[in-house]
């Protein structure tokens, strides 16, 4: 049966993409007002990228608070010094320059200064009531895609894990991705966060449609999504050829470039669809053994998707994958079966990990990291197979092996 064509994007009004991008920004921030608190990754502090960006801002006539107290993992409580800082200042427009963290902590800084604390009042999903201070998001990692997304991550200390706010009032108003921030980062970040544009990508064009209802709001992933499909292939095609390359030379300024718009696909593709398991699985085992975000989606790929097989529509898409991942092969499921494989010599080639034995996860702790993964509904919610505890154990247990199968070898 055919299924029927559905779609949502939610965008930042104005998305802008290229080296010198940045010089988009005094003229796009000066749409919002005259105060400027600009939220910027502590790595680029005393940078002269920074110094120029700023100074162009303030050649413009508009006035900057900067604010750099951006803590790892963005620890709830830490984000209430920033959401004081600008009370204070009462900016009209907030700029974010930095990685997703930096990104997401403008996030969550504009919505406390809007509608109040505690941050945990907007947990989950459609919690925040209204538009915030309008954000300016300039991604200085290629991976997130927070700058058009509208989810924000955190770590709760109560929860123990990372928790997501999600909502389509937390889309910045602008996006300027300029790969030129990019470039000169360390090999482990390239490949941490591209890997995780790629996880971004693949898990939108294989995500489960969702039975919606367009008389009631709608989820903030929305499942299937006819506009995600047409960017994804690009995006994984891109990050195929384009990742090991930037991770091998961060100075290779094609190599940053198309990371870079391929990581904006991957955002743009993922923010209104959704992911799937490889997210829900990663959560809690970033929270026990603190492994970056991608490094773990990255991993867990191949082994989600090889778990989820069976039916005829994920074949078709995983050998549409394999196509665009340099398969040849006439059959398409010997398509479908590269794509897998391909995703795996990836990995290797940007040094992730081959399995969750080498992160340290025992095999004693599977079964709760299933449970776990189980509760996040959203995530489940979209996989391309039933998200039963069974299927999630066995997808863990291969990857704990790093093997794809019982016996055969990945
Ligand atoms: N909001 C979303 O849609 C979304 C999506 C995926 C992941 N996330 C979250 O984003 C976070 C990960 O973001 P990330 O991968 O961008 O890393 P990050 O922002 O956590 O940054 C990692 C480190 O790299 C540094 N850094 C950033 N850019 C750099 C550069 N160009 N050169 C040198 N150092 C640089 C930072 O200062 C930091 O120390 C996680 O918390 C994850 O859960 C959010
Ligand atoms: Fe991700």
């Amino acid at each position: 049966m055919t299924q029927p064509i559905t779609g949502t994007l939610r965008l930042p009004a104005r998305v802008h993409f290229g080296y010198g991008s940045r010089e988009q920004l005094p003229e796009l921030l000066a749409l919002h007002g005259v105060r400027v608190l600009a939220i910027v990754d502590p790595f680029l502090l005393k940078t002269a990228i920074l110094d120029r960006v700023l100074a162009g801002i303030e050649a413009a006539g508009l006035l900057v608070e900067v604010f750099s107290d951006v803590e790892p993992e963005l620890p709830a409580a830490s984000l209430a010094a920033g959401a004081r800082r600008a009370r204070a200042y009462a900016p009209d427009v907030i700029l974010a320059v930095g990685g997703g963290s930096a990104i997401d902590a403008a996030k969550a800084v504009a919505l406390l200064v809007t509608h109040g604390g505690p941050l945990s009042a907007y947990y989950g999903e459609n919690a925040v009531p209204g538009p915030s201070v309008p954000i300016v998001a300039v991604p200085t990692t290629a991976g997130t895609g927070s700058e058009v997304t509208p989810v924000a991550v955190v770590s709760d200390a109560e929860h123990h894990l990372k928790v997501g706010i999600s909502s389509p009032y937390l889309v910045p108003a602008a996006a300027v991705v300029d790969p030129e921030f990019t470039l000169g980062a360390p090999a482990g970040l390239t490949a941490h966060s591209g890997i995780d544009a790629l996880v971004h990508l693949v898990e939108s064009y294989t995500a489960a449609p969702l039975d919606l209802r367009w008389d009631s709001t709608l989820p903030v992933s929305t499942g299937r999504n006819a506009f995600a499909e047409i960017l994804a292939l690009q995006g994984i095609q891109k990050l195929g050829w384009w990742l090991p390359v930037s991770v091998a030379d961060a100075s290779h300024r094609r190599a940053h470039e198309e990371v870079a718009f391929a990581s904006l696909l991957g955002g743009i593709a993922f923010g209104p669809t959704g992911t799937h398991l490889s997210h829900a699985l990663q959560y809690p085992i970033g929270a026990l053994t603190g492994s970056p975000h991608g490094l773990g989606t990255g991993l867990l790929l191949p082994y989600v998707l090889e778990g989820c097989r069976g039916s005829a529509d994920l074949e078709e898409r995983l050998a549409a994958i394999g196509a665009v991942l340099g398969s040849g092969a006439t059959s398409p499921a010997t398509r479908a079966s590269d794509s897998i494989a391909a995703l795996i010599r990836l990995n290797r080639s940007i040094g992730l990990p081959a399995s969750l034995a080498e992160l340290g996860i025992t095999e004693e702790q599977l079964p709760a990291i299933a449970d776990l993964a189980l509760r996040s509904t959203r995530l489940t919610a979209t996989s391309p197979a039933p998200a039963t505890r069974d299927l999630l154990l066995g997808i863990l247990r291969r990857a704990h092996a790093g093997r794809l199968s019982e016996r055969g070898a990945a």
